[in-house]
């Protein structure tokens, strides 16, 4: 029996886990993501060229590694063709992708809901990627979504066509135009047959090779941060990317988990509304930005940024059990003079290593910081730890130091080469 090797990631998402997901997927024969949508944005640099997946695993860009799209991931189809067709176009095949038969289909209503319910939310708008994520998962559990299995069988057009209803009635009671079922069934039906070849029952695929002893990576999507349980609930997205989504998402046990690497930037950022304590609202953030290009992989929005935050990467640690950390961006944070840590938080007068997602306990914390000298200098072509410059090493020492899980990856630019395996 082999184990299932996960990544993810550790605070607010775009972490750069589609750069280690590719480095470990060369060596993995099946790679699947477990939960989210195309809310998610995994940019990948190979040889210059730049590839963003939204829902296709980004091991697919290895030829031999089968790519699986879980149970609890929720499926655009249209967006689905799209990054299907642009491999294509690429020379990439998709003979080795496979859609799990009970992942949940998002449909135009989902979309048109999340924008309703974010205007309804007025000044208090979780922001999010618009893409029909949360309502598309509160009818999963409602139990009024759509399966895959159901969407490439005849029942589809009755379960979208009872959907569509009861949604117009929804939509029409807040002054929106009712939608087209007729020519949505149609449409939809279309994107099923073309995606009909792919669907399978993954869980018997997933298990047949953990038998086969196959080397198998979860590739997670959105971070601990906007988990809906552990994150900084309502600002989060509406799935569990943190370690429970890997069995619920993918139907492995607790037991075939091996490696769970965890990533972060040497820096923070994040997308959207919710508390960002070690967030720089002003021209240092601004520097962080320009020189990291914090703009969303999905929706181009610039990125808050700031420093990183030791309080919340222990607290993803001890949810997610992480037994290595991967830290992308060093080249980006070593281009600062100077450079802050947040090392624990002041609660009030109380020195606290407490992470919590309640917003009093937080509005209440100042985040304590260390300094460490910057200018690391040009990294490229570096591939061992022991030859990053003095200050890098002294960086990277302390935050291990702090949250106590030894760093497995450093990333020291985009390309896919620009990484140290330690
Ligand atoms: P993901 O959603 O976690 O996969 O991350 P994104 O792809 O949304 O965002 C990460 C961004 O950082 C992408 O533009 C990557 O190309 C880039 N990136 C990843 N690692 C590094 C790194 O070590 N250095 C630099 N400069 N860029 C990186
Ligand atoms: P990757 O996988 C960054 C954020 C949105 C918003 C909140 C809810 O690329 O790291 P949703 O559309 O999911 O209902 O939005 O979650 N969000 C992400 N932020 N990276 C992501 O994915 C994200 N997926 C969702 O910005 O604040
Ligand atoms: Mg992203």
């Amino acid at each position: 029996m082999s184990k299932v090797n996960v990544v993810l990631g550790t605070f607010f998402g775009d972490e750069g886990k589609g750069k280690i997901i590719d480095y470990l997927s060369t060596n993995a024969d099946v790679s699947v993501r477990c939960s989210g949508g195309n809310n998610a944005g995994h940019t990948i640099k190979v040889d210059g060229k730049k590839f963003a997946f939204h829902l296709i695993p980004s091991g697919i860009l290895s030829r031999n590694t089968k790519a699986i799209i879980g149970n609890g991931v929720v499926i655009d189809p249209k967006v689905l063709i799209e990054e299907i067709n642009n491999l294509h176009e690429n020379g990439y095949s998709t003979d080795n992708l496979f859609i799990s038969n009970k992942a949940h289909i998002i449909m135009p209503y989902h979309i048109v809901m999340d924008k309703l319910l974010e205007e309804i939310r007025g000044n208090n708008k979780i922001g999010t990627t618009a893409r029909g994520i949360g309502p598309a998962y509160c009818d999963k559990y409602e139990r009024s979504g759509i399966r895959v299995e159901d969407f490439v069988s005849p029942r589809f057009s009755e379960l979208a066509k009872t959907n569509i209803e009861n949604k117009n009635k929804i939509l029409q009671a807040f002054g929106y135009e009712p939608l087209d079922a007729n020519s949505i069934i149609n449409e939809y039906e279309g994107y099923a047959k073309i995606l009909a070849p792919y669907v399978k029952d993954t869980i018997n695929i997933i298990h047949q090779s953990l038998e086969d002893g196959k080397n198998i990576l979860c590739e997670g999507a959105q971070a601990t941060l906007l988990d809906i349980d552990f994150g900084t609930y309502p600002f989060v997205t509406s799935s569990n990317p943190s370690i429970g989504g890997v069995c619920t998402g993918t139907g492995v046990g607790a037991r075939d988990i091996g490696e769970v690497y965890g990533v972060l930037k040497a820096y923070s950022s994040k997308v959207g509304a919710g508390p960002f304590i070690t967030e720089q609202d002003n021209e240092i953030g601004d520097t962080i930005r320009e020189l990291g290009h914090e703009y969303g992989t999905t929706t181009k929005r610039p990125r808050r940024c700031g420093w990183l935050d030791l309080v919340a990467l222990k607290y993803s640690a001890r949810i997610n059990g992480l037994t290595g950390l991967a830290i992308n961006h060093l080249d980006t944070i070593g281009k600062l003079d100077k450079i802050k840590l947040c090392v624990a938080y002041n609660h009030k007068g109380k020195v606290s290593m407490d992470y919590s997602t309640n917003t009093t306990y937080i509005s209440n914390c100042e985040p304590i910081y260390e300094e460490f000298d910057g200018n690391f200098g040009d990294l490229s072509g570096i591939q061992n730890r022991n030859d990053l410059p003095k200050n890098a090493q002294i960086y990277l020492n302390r935050i291990e130091e702090v949250v106590k899980v030894p760093i497995k990856f450093i990333g020291t630019g985009a390309d896919r080469n620009d990484l140290i395996v330690c």
